[in-house]
């Protein structure tokens, strides 16, 4: 069922869990996060980067590929389908084409500017149903072209952007996209703290989900987060898988170079990372 992400992640507020975006780059990454999601009767958010967007032919070829794969694989869990950074043109683009759900990404510009256009994209998005994100203070690291600096949010920024009637805030507290680096200092919960604060029942999301520790999760979620965006992690797993079948020479035995069977242990491993992620954020159960 896609459905917008605003219920789903109040509940997950309400009850002291996250809902996984996981980032999807074609079909099998499609299949196997929603597959997972069934099997688990987990609520989730497929994230598309403008980037993924690009690399899928477009935004409209994404969402009639999602929506048809719900119908086809007869999914019943809620499924919000949800651009990731996205640029002003971008949450336009996807209102079209069909999303349910839009993050607007504008962090970078000085925070007059971010309130003027994410209260405007606010206006648009709840009028065609959509649910929408903003940030504050930059997430470190690159996801997909969009690099950020990496700066905690201040809290009084957080609270203008959250009174704009926005659904979920994403908001920079030392997270970074990718790896983490050895010497990272971990995640700022002082800063968190002060932004649960400031912005009440306001879902809190928390970018960069990969690497990051379990205690550290458990924690960011006891403090207001009920969205973490994993996408590095699904990359690594599929990357790990699909090179442990090419160096056992099985794409050489019989019809092993079949891509639905050169692919199937990298889209196993997908589904292996999705389960452990909804199991650590609490979401199993929870559709
Ligand atoms: P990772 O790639 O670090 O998991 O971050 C994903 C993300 O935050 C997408 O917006």
């Amino acid at each position: 069922m896609l459905v917008s992400a605003t219920e789903m992640l109040k509940k997950a507020k309400a009850g002291h869990y996250a809902v996984g975006q996981f980032n999807i780059n074609n079909l099998e990454w499609t299949k196997s996060i929603l597959a997972t999601a069934q099997e688990l009767n987990s609520p989730v958010i497929l994230g598309v980067s403008e980037g993924a967007g690009k690399y899928m032919t477009g935004f409209k070829t994404v969402a009639d590929m999602v929506k048809a794969m719900i119908e086809e694989m007869n999914i019943t869990v809620p499924v919000a389908l949800h651009l990731d950074h996205g640029s002003y043109d971008g949450c336009y683009k996807c209102i079209k084409a069909g999303f349910s759900s839009i993050m607007f990404d504008g962090s970078h510009y000085p925070i007059e500017e971010n309130v003027e256009k994410t209260k405007e994209l606010v206006k648009v998005a709840h009028a065609m149903g959509l649910s929408i994100e903003a940030e504050v203070g930059s997430i470190g690291g690159e996801e997909d072209g969009v690099v950020g600096m990496g700066e905690c949010a201040d809290p009084n920024e957080c609270k203008a952007i959250a009174d704009l009637g926005i659904d979920f805030l994403a908001a920079g507290i030392g997270n970074i996209h990718g790896k983490y680096p050895e010497n990272w200092q971990g995640l700022s919960f002082d800063t968190l703290a002060a932004i649960q604060e400031k912005t009440g029942e306001m879902p809190l999301v928390l970018h960069g989900g990969t690497g990051i520790p379990a205690d550290m999760i458990k924690k960011a979620i006891d403090l207001g987060v009920a969205k973490i965006n994993v996408n590095t992690e699904c990359q690594l797993s599929f990357a790990a898988a699909t090179r442990e079948y090419i160096e056992a020479g099985k794409d050489q035995q019989g019809k092993g170079f079949d891509p639905r069977k050169l692919l199937a242990p990298g889209a196993a491993a997908i589904k292996e990372t999705v389960k452990e992620k909804m199991e650590l954020f609490g979401s199993v159960g929870k559709a």
